[in-house]
């Protein structure tokens, strides 16, 4: 898809369609935009209201150059948010492409230009690299973004979190540590900003990085940890370190899952594949600001040499951890990588992670549960998701649930039993950074849906990608 940017009048646009987003009962206001088309009337017929989503197609609106002219509504003024904003923008363009148009060009919906941006972006987004024949849908090649706005902010993050969706949503045998890695280098060879390390296992074992290795021991695919580097102001400032875990494909090792549903689990990278969009979105926008990102990146698999429940592992911190369940992978590798995190004397550390079954339901699809230390730091995430229709929701980090994780053989269990499972995965974590501003985001409810939205397909949602890149522009 190419975008382009044009200060023209409406009437001198030549393209295949335009959309208007109109305000219900507010339709006049738009009079003078389109001033051969008596929209008044049009509104006396009843067709068109300007009620959230609704849509009308004009053609041939005399002194138009433009023969189609998509009005979209947007609903009641006063109840206008950006988050509709992406939704209207999302409906009018996959409505476009469903009439076989490639081409067409867009308002900003009210004052909200990043967000149409990101709603015509995530709108169209589908996943069909793997199809043989092009699918039904046809395909949109040019959008044109008219008016002054800052239309350029919201195609940077809506192509971040498509780089997230794409990378969760390939299956295991595609996308594995290797792959993923390659991935890494080839998005960020074009920045001159960011600096990409990928570390091999002799990397990991030479830090003592066992517990992350004794989820690598059951599988053929050698693992890696990628780090990508992002300086955006003087080298002392403390960065702020985002950790995704990379988990290519969760069957629970030894502790094998069931195998209803288990194809999702090839979406357990969810963590990592949002890192490196955010990553991505932070060095293309040039953001004033330190940012680092790290990814253990392993599949957890069975097999002669897997990790067995019972198992004791020394952490890269020295702590010892008794592994009761292999499946509560995640957890391990996240320990090590919190351990590095630290090392940078960070300003914020921030891990994300399909951690926990018991998470989603909890929340559901719609939250992020998110478990943070420092409740300066909550304000801040909890603004960032609200601006970015991501949201998050506070759960406990406390140290009561603590004796649940106690082992008798080593410092802990990697397990706490069924209650507040979620909680004791977070208080797992807690052992392995010191960083006061720490946040962990449990996407395990959120990384997928089960239905198409608005502006996400049945499938990987690319969660949280818009959240904290605000959050990061918030921290600038
Ligand atoms: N990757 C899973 C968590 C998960 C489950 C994410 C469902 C998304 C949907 C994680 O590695 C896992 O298996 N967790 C276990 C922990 C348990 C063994 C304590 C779980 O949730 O069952
Ligand atoms: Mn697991
Ligand atoms: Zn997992």
């Amino acid at each position: 898809m190419k975008f382009n940017f044009s200060n023209k009048n409406i009437n001198e646009i030549n393209d295949e369609a335009i959309v208007l987003g109109v305000f219900k009962d507010d339709i006049s206001s738009k009079q003078d935009l389109i001033e051969n088309v008596d929209l008044s009337s049009i509104l006396n017929l009843g067709d068109f209201s300007g009620k959230k989503k609704q849509l009308m197609l004009l053609y041939n609106v005399e002194g138009m150059e433009t023969k189609r002219l998509l009005l979209v509504g947007l609903g009641k003024k006063e109840n206008f948010k950006s988050s509709i904003a992406r939704s209207v923008s999302a409906i009018a363009a996959k409505n476009l492409r469903s009439k076989g148009i490639s081409s067409f060009s867009i308002l900003q919906m009210g004052e909200f230009s990043r967000e149409t941006a990101e709603g015509v972006i995530l709108g169209l987004y589908t996943f069909d690299e793997l199809k043989k024949a092009s699918t039904d849908n046809n395909e949109i090649k040019n959008v044109t973004f008219i008016g002054g706005g800052d239309f350029n902010t919201g195609i940077v993050i809506a192509e971040a979190q498509v780089i997230a969706r794409r990378l969760t949503e390939l299956p295991a045998n595609i996308a594995t540590p290797t792959y993923v890695s390659e991935e890494i280098q080839k998005i960020f060879k074009p920045m001159d900003n960011t600096d990409i390390k990928i570390h091999e296992e002799k990397w990991a074992l030479d830090r003592k990085m066992n517990s992350f290795l004794s989820v690598a021991a059951g599988s053929d695919q050698p693992a890696k940890f990628a780090e990508i580097k992002y300086y955006g102001t003087d080298k002392s400032e403390k960065p702020i370190i985002l950790a995704g875990k990379g988990i290519t494909f969760d069957t629970g090792g030894i502790s094998l899952k069931g195998g209803a549903g288990m194809g999702l689990m090839r979406g357990d990278m969810g963590g990592a594949a949002a890192v490196i969009g955010i990553l991505y979105a932070v060095s293309k926008l040039k953001l004033n600001i330190n940012v680092i990102g790290l990814t253990p990146l392993t599949e957890n698999m069975p097999s002669g040499k897997a990790t067995k429940p019972s198992d004791v592992v020394f952490a890269s911190n020295g702590k010892s951890i008794e592994i009761d369940n292999t499946d509560a992978e995640g957890r391990l590798i996240l320990a090590d990588a919190l351990v590095y995190a630290d090392e940078f004397k960070p300003h914020t550390v921030i891990d994300i992670a399909t951690l926990t079954g018991a998470m989603g339901v909890a929340l559901g699809e719609h939250y992020t549960g998110s478990f943070v230390r420092s409740d300066e730091l909550w304000q801040e995430l909890e603004h960032a998701g609200i601006q970015s229709d991501e949201k998050l929701w506070r759960m406990p980090l406390d140290k009561k649930y603590k004796k649940q994780l106690k082992s008798t053989l080593a410092d802990l269990k990697n397990v706490g039993g069924r209650p507040a499972g979620s909680v004791t995965a977070a208080m797992f974590l807690s052992e392995f950074t010191e960083t006061k501003r720490w946040a962990h985001l449990d996407i395990a409810g959120t990384a997928w849906v089960t239905s198409a939205g608005d502006i996400t397909i049945k499938g990987m949602t690319g969660v949280p990608v818009r959240a904290l890149t605000q959050f990061i522009i918030n921290s600038c």
